[in-house]
């Protein structure tokens, strides 16, 4: 649990995070709603976790719903951003969640591989990011028009591969550095009414028991991998975080890019 209720920050906020069925999503989405914010999540393949997870957000009291939405997809993203926005009546804060990853050896990998890769980690929360804004932009249903619009943040989800090399994941890893390019560029082009940053998770176990797991956390300055709850509580960070915070990376590694 990341944080105790009844302190709820985000009572009255809406959130929309792709691919959050399972996983650093549904942490993510689990420490967003035990902070009193109503929940849209996406799903693309996973749809019975998803019911599972909208089940498990619904009991902390919020509301939540989950919706199908292939991220690489333009015309899958706009239906999906319509519908999450009807039912939201505005979006508050956009986590861009969904991306694939794969361990492949520089020489091994495919032009499709590639682009693959930056279709889901870098165009994907670009499209998402672009067809969120006119719910980010938009005043709360019933809200009195005042002269500022209320203040929204958008949430990308980056990598250590995006700060440090890895050998095995070049498309990864520039998928991710592109990202965290874009988080910048998004911060200064949708100042001051939407802030933008990046949680940038190192190596985080969800429960795999390898010896490579291992073998990171001996050599990781705290001492041990991360964990799901490390994640939801950076990204809980910036969701409740002063709008002055943007274009920030923020590494979730236990030291581990040091
Ligand atoms: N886990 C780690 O150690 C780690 C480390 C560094 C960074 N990160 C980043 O943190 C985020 C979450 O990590 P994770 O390990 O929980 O991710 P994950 O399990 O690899 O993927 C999360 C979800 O993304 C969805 N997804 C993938 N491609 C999609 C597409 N084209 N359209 C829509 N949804 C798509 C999948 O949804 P369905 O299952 O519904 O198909 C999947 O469940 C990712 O951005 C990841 O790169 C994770």
């Amino acid at each position: 649990m990341v944080i105790s209720p009844p302190y709820r920050p985000l009572r009255g906020k809406t959130c929309l995070i792709t691919g959050a069925a399972k996983r650093l999503g549904r942490a993510s989405a689990l420490a967003l709603a035990q902070a009193g914010a109503d929940i849209a999540i996406t799903f693309r393949n996973s749809a019975r976790e998803a019911q599972q997870t909208v089940v498990d957000l619904s009991s902390l009291g919020v509301r939540a719903f989950a919706l199908r939405c292939d991220v690489t997809d333009q015309a899958s993203v706009k239906s999906m951003m319509n519908e999450a926005g009807r039912q939201l009546g505005r979006i508050d804060i956009l986590v861009n969640n969904a991306a694939i990853y794969q361990d492949v050896a520089f020489e091994r990998i495919t032009l499709r591989q590639w682009d693959d890769m930056f279709a889901s980690n870098t165009r994907g929360p670009f499209l998402v990011s672009r067809e969120a804004l006119k719910w980010m932009r938009r005043r709360r249903p019933g809200a009195k028009r005042s002269k500022k619009l209320p203040e929204a943040k958008i949430i990308n989800m980056g990598s250590l591969g995006g700060l440090r090399p890895w050998a095995t994941h070049a498309h990864y890893c520039s998928s991710k550095a592109a990202l965290h390019m874009l988080t910048k560029a998004m911060a200064l082009a949708l100042a001051p009414q939407i802030a933008v940053n990046a949680v940038a998770p190192g190596v985080i176990d969800l429960g795999e028991k390898s010896s490579f797991m291992k073998r990171i956390a001996r050599r990781t300055p705290m001492q041990r991998n991360g964990t799901g709850d490390d994640v939801a509580a950076a990204v809980l960070f910036f969701a409740t975080a002063p709008q002055f915070i943007t274009g920030q990376i923020l590494a979730v590694d236990g030291g581990w890019g040091l």
